[in-house]
């Protein structure tokens, strides 16, 4: 057997961001800061949006982006409506804000929240839809942004898993009121840990800067940007300090220079990275179209381009084997691989108390039971891509 491992994900660490971590070390200000500052203004020039908004992981950037809505009449237990299957972190971060939410299913070829099913669960309690753009496949946004101005809704873009993804033209992460990423370890742009909003309005950015530093009232470099070299001038005006009068329920979610400094050194390294994981991508799916209806993977529309995060694949209805089998044969001969999520109300235990049974979300469970996804990261070459396509020809021919 050769030696030839297909890990999931990678993290980079350039020497320009080395460089950084160093000198930031030896300033001894490691706290949010400087590049924190910096990293977000390049990321929001890389989306394309006035304001980034930094935080400390994916989830947080899910939850602070519906936790701004608040501030304009949101109450605790609005609903917002999120496809069924995604990472867990897209349900968890509605209860953590405090809203509720409500699934919908999703599509067995996009995997991503059905638009057709989606106006049946609006009712007077929606506040906001939050779709997914799961493995880097943009959402059908075009029918949600109607069905969000129809019935007066927020759109809360869940990118966590898209960056580069352009959906008919226009950068995914730029079409929702706001959009949230992940920085986390294997995602394209990566802090390590952490997390950004993208948004074109300033107000909102405001908002996220105080949500995320406790509900800080003043919204001044010293206060929440640990920027400039005065502190707070309204600091103590009205026998007030300022720095601890907190106008909203906030969270304690900043980044740090450390994580900045890896995420300023990979967004110069985007480009190459980006390139290298759409030319994988390609190729496994030219590919991959030999093995249906064995094996599927996702349908990708000519409107459309995929900040490849992962290539996901779902064993085919009438298989003859089983995803374990599949994914023992795969990681026997060092292909890593991942499930492809679970049906959140209905396969994760955590939401069994909202009393949603087995059943009611078929698509969303149906990839829960066969989805797997595996790595197409810029590490890997298409020596690695052409052996994972040959594991598997190996795989069906005795099936
Ligand atoms: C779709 C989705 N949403 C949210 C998150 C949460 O991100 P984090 O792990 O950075 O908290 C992830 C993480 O992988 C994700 O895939």
């Amino acid at each position: 057997m050769n030696n030839i491992k297909v890990p999931f994900g990678t993290m980079t660490v350039t020497d320009e961001a080395k460089r950084l971590l160093n000198e930031i070390i030896g300033s001894g200000f490691l706290s949010s800061g400087k590049y924190v500052r910096q990293f977000e203004k390049e990321f929001a020039r890389l989306i394309g949006t006035k304001e980034a908004v930094a935080v400390s992981s994916g989830t947080d950037a899910d939850t602070l982006a519906l936790a701004v809505l608040y501030d304009y009449g949101a109450k605790r237990g609005d609903e917002v409506i999120v496809p069924a299957l995604s990472f867990v972190a897209t349900g968890n971060a509605v209860l953590h804000a405090g809203f509720t939410p409500i699934f919908v299913d999703v599509e067995l070829d996009s995997l991503n929240i059905d638009p057709d099913k989606i106006e049946a669960a609006i009712t007077e309690r929606t506040l906001a839809i939050m779709p997914v753009h799961l493995m880097g496949k943009p959402a059908e946004m075009d029918k949600i942004m109607a069905l969000a101005k129809k019935h007066d809704l927020y759109v809360v873009e869940d990118a966590a898993e898209a960056h580069g993804s352009v959906y008919k033209g226009k950068n995914v992460g730029t079409i929702g009121d706001m959009a949230a990423y992940s920085l986390y370890v294997a995602h394209m742009i990566s802090t390590v840990e952490g997390g950004i909003i993208t948004t074109d309005d300033p107000e909102y950015a405001e908002i996220l800067r105080s949500l995320r530093s406790h509900g800080r009232s003043c919204n001044c470099n010293s206060c929440v940007l640990n920027m400039g070299d005065k502190s707070c001038e309204k600091r103590f005006r009205n026998s007030l300090d300022m720095r601890f009068v907190f106008e909203r329920v906030g969270y304690s979610s900043k980044m740090n220079e450390l994580e900045a400094a890896i995420g300023l050194g990979n967004i110069k390294a985007w480009p190459e990275h980006l390139g290298k994981r759409k030319a994988n991508l390609q190729r496994m799916m030219d590919k991959f179209a030999a093995f249906a209806p064995h094996l599927l993977t996702f349908r990708i529309e000519s409107y459309e381009e995929i900040g490849p995060h992962a290539f996901p694949i779902i064993i085919g209805k009438d298989a003859s084997f089983s995803r374990d089998e599949f994914v023992d044969h795969l990681q026997e001969r060092g292909i890593d691989s991942r499930n492809l999520f679970l049906s959140m109300p209905t396969q994760c235990p955590g939401f069994a108390y909202l009393g949603k049974k087995i059943g009611e979300f078929p698509v969303a469970e149906h990839l829960g039971n066969n989805g797997l996804h595996i790595g197409i990261h810029q590490d890997l070459g298409f020596e690695q891509i052409d052996y994972v396509i040959e594991v598997i020809e190996e795989f069906l021919k005795n099936k």
